[in-house]
């Protein structure tokens, strides 16, 4: 009762303070504390509201020490974390490479990358693709099921050292590693392309070459994923040097400069946290695939100015099942690779609830570009329709 008592009266003080009657009684003793309290108690609320990082709102005239003027020192948002010895000495060797400029070559060659489990279908069109540019390329093939049988010289004795691949698995990514160890002991290979067994051209020799070697970028895949096929794929046991901040998704089908192939050789940090935590059927069932999202993460962290973030290999999840569309015979004609080789944005599709998609426009020292020069995936039963229309056309 007497509680109550006394917040009327406050009340009405108070609305006779703000209205500013000329008949302001004397105010009791508790009174004035409860008065007090509240005036801070709405400083309290307002500086919550109005945090003092934005000097212009009014909180921050009140609780900062520093004034609000140019002169106010920013605190960091978050205390930078203590490298781990692992990771200090990975920085000191990936930017060392870096920073050297690689060594030019008098005719630099484009690494074609296959990886695939067996022999080609789609050797004839490559055969078409390559004739002519004799020392502007060279051929590896990791076959991880059976040995090829080839027809075309530019395949014959190309194969290197193989072990099998598993859909998914982390031996995806070390038949990568391998495929680059290989192409790297030719040093006048200045760019690497890896493609599968599905995987076409959809433009013509000089046009790639032109392309991937008068460019700086690696053409790595990377976007943000917040959804379960993104970032529901990290475990924390990657901590502390990969954060799930860090985590980034791409397509597996790269290509990439020499001096990116060398830091990947070189990393051996990123390369093991991913080996041991991101393979499919871990802990709480969850499934990582490692092809998917070690080299983007990698990249991401180590060089994001350095990779063009889409990938120059065009497919299609618009239809958003479980694999892309694969293209049949009947699905081809000229205006179909016309269409693929002219598209200059690259869509990248979520898994988050709104299944958004991330639209990359494809620009390259500020001009925006054609995104792809190869594409997938395709069945073999499409190779005669696509060397007619590769054998009549002047843009690929
Ligand atoms: C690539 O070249 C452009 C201009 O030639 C330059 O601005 C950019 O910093 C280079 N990027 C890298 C990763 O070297
Ligand atoms: C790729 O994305 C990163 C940010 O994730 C950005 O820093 C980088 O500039 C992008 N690369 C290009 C070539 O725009
Ligand atoms: C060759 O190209 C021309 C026009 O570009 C087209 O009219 C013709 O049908 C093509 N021939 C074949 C065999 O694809």
């Amino acid at each position: 009762m007497k509680e109550e008592l006394a917040w009327t009266k406050f009340l009405r003080n108070l609305l006779i303070m703000v209205v500013g009657s000329r008949n302001r009684p004397q105010l009791r003793r508790p009174t004035w504390i409860i008065v007090l309290i509240s005036i801070v108690c709405v400083f309290l609320v307002a500086a919550y509201i109005y945090p003092p990082q934005t000097p212009k709102h009014s909180a921050c005239y009140f609780f900062s020490s520093q004034g609000c003027g140019t002169t106010r020192v920013e605190v960091p948002k978050a205390v930078a974390r203590e490298l781990t010895d692992r990771e200090l000495e990975s920085r000191v060797v990936i930017n060392e490479i870096l920073n050297v400029d690689p060594a030019k070559t008098r005719i630099p060659k484009v690494a074609f990358l296959f990886l695939t489990p067996g022999s080609l279908p789609f050797e004839k069109l490559w055969h078409m693709f390559f004739k002519g540019h004799e020392g502007k390329f060279s051929v590896y093939l990791h076959a991880s099921r059976e040995k090829p049988v080839h027809v075309s010289p530019y395949f014959v004795g190309r194969e290197i050292h193989s072990e099998p691949v598993g859909w998914g698995k982390f031996s995806m990514v070390e038949a990568e590693r391998r495929l680059l160890a290989n192409a790297l002991l030719d040093p006048d290979n200045q760019h690497f392309v890896l493609l599968s067994d599905s995987c076409i051209p959809v433009r013509k020799f000089d046009f790639m070459y032109n392309y991937l070697l008068l460019t700086n970028v690696s053409f790595v895949d990377c976007y943000v994923d917040a959804g379960p096929h993104g970032n529901g794929r990290y475990i924390e046991r990657m901590l502390p040097e990969v954060e799930m901040k860090d985590f980034r998704k791409g397509s597996q089908w790269f290509s990439m400069k020499r001096q990116h192939a060398i830091i990947v050789m070189a990393d051996s940090l990123y390369f093991t946290k991913f080996k041991h935590h991101c393979r499919p059927n871990m802990e709480g069932g969850k499934n990582c695939y490692a092809d998917e999202h070690y080299l983007p993460t990698f990249f991401s962290m180590r060089d994001p100015g350095g990779i063009a973030n889409w990938s120059v290999t065009y497919v299609d999840w618009s239809e958003r099942k479980w694999h892309p569309r694969s293209f049949k015979a009947r699905d081809i004609s000229h205006q179909l690779i016309r269409k693929i080789a002219s598209i200059d944005q690259s869509p990248h599709y979520t898994s988050d609830i709104k299944r958004s998609v991330v639209i990359t426009p494809c620009i390259l020292n500020n001009l925006k570009r054609p995104c792809y020069l190869f594409a997938r995936k395709f069945f073999p039963e499409t190779q005669d329709k696509l060397i007619q229309i590769f054998s009549n056309s002047t843009l690929f």
